[in-house]
């Protein structure tokens, strides 16, 4: 339940008082989002968060985020591909496709969604004890567990959200497999105009920086989600932009749900990043 974003400061106090702490939690997760700055309205913001929520785990900020950046995507005029790597159940790339419907009319950027839908791969030493704890914790005959998700019920959600496989083409498989002949064909097809990377773990995130960060376009953003989640993701971009001599800033998304940077090969002016 939201609390309006119009509503006074009494009356929101007076709603806290009265409300118990999930649905607190719940009303301050959407009131997080609906503040995530772009060119979608609140509105339309609110429509895309309720309509992904049975297909993602990413919190409703980290959705209005993904949302509000593809809508400028298809709207710079730069053309190119928006990527995501780890779609799980589609939720952020579907949230993508229904933002570009509402800033543009259509689906400019084709949104790639990567998966190996068998779940994560095992965790390495580099991803930390946390990690490798939660991973142990999993229960190896539950189909859901590890991040798994089914590709035909991806596919049926995509069909549903009315979306063909030109605009969401779906590439089932590890990244090591995937990720070099999307990023060859993207470099001839306008480049990626947003990377999302949601794999959690080290070699996931290497992987895809590794071939999809040449073909980004110069400009456009690239989202990590899990970089506080994850010691191994933290490494992973820290290691990357640190191999490749890369200056570009790390930003913290909004709600820290993740962080972004901007592909800028330098900064250009002292009046601004
Ligand atoms: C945290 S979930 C993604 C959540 C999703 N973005 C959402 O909106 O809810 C991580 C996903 O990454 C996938 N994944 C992680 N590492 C991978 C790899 N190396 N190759 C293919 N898929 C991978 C997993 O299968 C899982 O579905």
């Amino acid at each position: 339940m939201a609390i309006p974003l119009t509503a006074t400061l009494p009356a929101r106090r007076a709603l806290r008082a009265v409300l118990p702490v999930r649905l607190r939690r719940e009303a301050a997760a959407l009131h997080a989002a609906f503040g995530v700055r772009g060119p979608l309205s609140v509105a339309a913001v609110r429509r895309i968060v309720r309509a992904v929520a049975p297909h993602t785990m990413v919190p409703p900020v980290g959705i209005a985020f993904a949302a509000q950046r593809a809508a400028e995507a298809a709207l710079s005029g730069r053309g190119g591909a928006i990527v995501e790597c780890g779609v799980w159940r589609g939720g952020t790339s579907f949230a993508m496709l229904l933002a570009q419907r509402a800033a543009a009319g259509r689906v400019v950027c084709p949104v790639h969604m990567l998966d190996s839908f068998q779940g994560l791969p095992p965790v390495q030493e580099r991803d930390g004890p946390l990690a490798r704890a939660w991973q142990a914790g999993e229960a190896p005959d539950d189909p859901d567990a590890n991040c798994r998700a089914e590709e035909t019920a991806v596919r049926a959600a995509r069909d549903r959200l009315g979306f063909g496989e030109a605009e969401a083409p779906i590439h089932r498989g590890w990244f090591s497999d995937t990720v070099g002949p999307l990023a060859q064909r993207l470099r001839a097809a306008g480049g990626v105009a947003l990377l999302r990377l949601d794999g959690d773990w080290y070699d996931s995130t290497v992987e895809c920086l590794e071939a999809f960060l040449p073909v980004v376009q110069e400009e456009a953003l690239v989202i990590i989600d899990d970089y506080y989640a994850w010691d191994g993701c933290a490494r992973a971009v820290h290691d990357t932009l640190s191999r490749h001599d890369l200056a570009y800033r790390l930003w913290t998304a909004p709600g820290a749900q993740g962080v972004w940077f901007v592909k800028r090969a330098a900064r250009k002016s002292l009046d601004a990043f």
